[in-house]
């Protein structure tokens, strides 16, 4: 029995939402497509015209959080609502809708925490390449000024890049990261634009400090830890190699500006490694993030690669399942699944929290967690007792990591209301507030608190003593 340490009172409760998946809005009030917008809606799904209309039901939805008593709301800004091209004119509307959010955030001392870029880059930026343009530092530069001077004064913590790590091993399944015509290595190409992303932030890092000195930004990756399937040491040595793959990589080069060198060695191996350019590597070593903000959903497990398992050497465990020569995933039988065949692993996740913080000693923030379920709404309510169970026991594990000597900011599940899921629709809801629409029957639109509300809300009046 490990004698608890308390949380504390200005740890900051609150949940997630991204621009793209709950605003709806889409192309209204001058926003401009963004690559999400353009892209093919999986088979079954909802397009993003509407979501939860978060855009036009901010106020109710803010005072939710608040009545649930958020400490802050984590949300994101829509680059292509702010610029509609990426770049130059600035949209007047989305200025203010987000100064609208912001301000009503404040109104109830709920703090925003503002992912500046979360799977939605602007169609126009797209369509040039993306990210595989060596222009997208300078774009995202010019992006991230316009947001700190127009936001500023009044947000205080700022998130770089969502899941750059998922972005570079699954982004064409996200619809956000695409390879250009006839490119030749795929993987050099990935691992190019991975590049531009460490170096775009590293810059957005340094200026973000320079206008607003006050001001706190970090990364927003997705860590968990990867476990060897059995203590063979050679799938040791494979879960080493992809926990390096999948989290030290980013990690590496946002707290320390390095690269990972057993990454560096397998892009070295598959001719894979990116061109810097003049400048990148002190870029990479002047920008220095204030915390690590990272999501959490599942751990992954390999074992030793036989060589053979995929063709795809940048594979994420979840889509192909391994790389060739360094790492192969493992169904880890001590889990459980979702419905979605997600594992669950709240012990996991005081193991990532310990081994983030012993490698890089910054206070953390988790800005994700949570399970997408199919809720039921049955007479105005939802009884989600599977998703208190599954927050309760990650915040019991996050508590054990900060008697274990770990430095915790806050915690910000995912969601804090119902909105699209990345490739899997509606249905896959994740929010403490039901938001009445089908896939396609949009209804009313109307918002229900689930039984995860009311708990949710006693957890932190508890400041997390009563679970
Ligand atoms: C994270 C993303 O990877 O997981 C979110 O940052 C996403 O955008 C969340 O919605 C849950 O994943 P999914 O695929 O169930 O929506």
């Amino acid at each position: 029995h490990k004698k608890l340490v308390k949380f504390d009172n200005d740890f900051l409760w609150g949940a997630s939402t991204s621009a793209y998946q709950v605003e709806g809005a889409n192309l209204v009030d001058g926003k401009g497509p963004s690559c999400q917008d353009v892209k093919e809606v999986p088979e079954g799904t909802s397009d993003l015209t509407v979501c939860a209309d978060h855009y036009h039901h901010f106020k109710e939805d803010i005072a939710l959080m608040a009545e649930m008593g958020f400490k802050t709301y984590r949300f994101s800004i829509s680059w292509s609502r702010v610029l509609p091209q990426g770049t130059g004119k600035i949209n007047p509307k989305g200025i203010e809708f987000y100064n609208q959010l912001i301000d009503e955030c404040l109104k109830y001392n709920i703090i925003p925490f503002v992912t500046m870029f979360h799977f939605d880059m602007p169609a126009a930026l797209d369509e040039k390449g993306g990210w595989s343009c060596p222009e997208s530092v300078e774009w995202f530069l010019e992006y991230a000024r316009v947001l700190f001077k127009n936001f500023g004064d009044r947000v205080k913590y700022w998130l770089t890049i969502n899941e750059q790590n998922m972005l570079t091993l699954a982004g064409q399944v996200i619809g956000a990261l695409h390879l250009p015509k006839g490119c030749t290595n795929e993987m050099k190409e990935i691992y190019q634009q991975n590049h531009y992303m460490l170096v775009a932030q590293a810059k957005v890092m340094s200026l973000c400090h320079d206008m607003n000195p006050d001001a706190k930004i970090g990364p927003a990756l997705n860590i968990s830890l990867v476990y060897a399937a059995s203590c063979r040491p050679e799938d040791v040595i494979a879960a080493q190699n992809f926990n390096a793959i999948r989290n030290w990589l980013y990690l590496d080069a946002s707290v320390y500006g390095v690269y990972n060198n057993l990454v560096w060695a397998y892009l070295q191996e598959n001719d894979a490694c990116p061109e810097f350019a003049d400048g990148d590597a002190e870029a990479l070593k002047n920008g220095h993030p204030d915390f690590i903000g990272f999501n959490y959903y599942n751990t992954a497990t390999c074992q030793e690669s036989d060589g053979t398992e995929t063709d795809n050497p940048v594979a994420d465990q979840q889509t192909t399942g391994g790389a060739a020569g360094l790492y192969r995933a493992y169904r880890n039988e001590y889990l459980e699944m979702t419905e979605f065949g997600w594992e669950i692993d709240p012990v996991g996740f005081r193991g990532t929290i310990r081994e983030i913080y012993s490698r890089y000693r910054l206070p953390m923030i988790v800005c994700e967690n949570g399970i997408g379920a199919y809720d039921q709404l049955v007479d105005g309510r939802v009884h989600d007792s599977y998703r208190i169970q599954y927050l309760r026991e990650h915040i019991e594990q996050i508590q054990l990591a900060i008697s274990d000597g770990c430095e915790m900011m806050g915690y910000c599940p995912w969601s804090a209301i119902d909105l699209i899921s990345t490739h899997e629709g509606m249905v896959k809801r994740y929010g403490f507030i039901y938001v009445d629409r089908e896939e396609f029957d949009l209804k009313q639109l109307k918002r229900y608190r689930k039984d995860s509300f009311y708990w949710y809300k006693k957890v932190i009046a508890t400041h997390g003593r009563d679970l």
